[in-house]
């Protein structure tokens, strides 16, 4: 690719004073990302239930907020037996995902194709939290805090059944209304 970047040396990127030197300071700080990010979902969900036309996805997404709440307690807990705040770190990348989410809204008329483009986009942040669970669970077995491991595992469980839920939905129906659309 040819742009003005190209010709740029990459550089080492020069660490802040703050910055992680271990292991575990790096764990603590994801766990305060992942935490800022559960709560912007708490707040965001209830948008997209809104704004679905589906019963499915209405009930899928509306269950998934009182999971979600039950994965900030989780958290709060976690951080609590590490001796560490709950205060969460704004997480850039959930910041992203829900704002691509309400681009969504604004693109799509109300119905089956709106629905689609809430699946499209509920999917690419369950996937964002079953990658960032993942490393933290490994992160916890390597440090030894199995307690920790065990309640981050459950949670990891948790958004994987949240995002079979959202692919039964939408190869079921909701992709097929869609592209009925396409057809008329
Ligand atoms: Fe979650
Ligand atoms: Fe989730």
């Amino acid at each position: 690719m040819k742009n003005s970047d190209s010709n740029e040396v990459a550089q080492k990127v020069k660490p802040k004073s703050t910055a992680a030197d271990g292991l575990r300071e790096l764990f603590i700080d994801e766990l305060k990302d992942i935490i800022w990010a559960e709560r912007a979902l708490v707040k965001a969900l209830p948008k997209m239930a809104k704004n679905s036309s589906s019963k499915n996805l209405i009930t899928a997404i509306e269950d998934h907020i009182g999971v979600t709440e039950t994965h900030v307690e989780r958290l709060v807990k976690v951080l609590e037996i590490l001796g560490e705040s709950d205060r969460g770190k704004k997480c850039d990348a959930m910041e992203g995902l829900i704002k691509e989410g309400e681009s969504i809204l604004e693109d799509t008329e109300p119905g089956p194709v709106r629905d689609a483009g809430i699946i499209s986009a509920s999917q690419k942040i369950e996937h964002y939290e079953i990658a960032s669970y993942g490393t933290l669970c490994a992160f916890a077995k390597t440090l030894g805090e199995t307690e920790v491991a065990a309640l981050l595992e459950m949670t990891l469980k948790e958004e994987k059944e949240a995002d079979s839920k959202l692919t039964e939905s939408a190869y079921n129906t909701i992709n097929f209304d869609a592209a009925e659309h396409d057809m008329k």
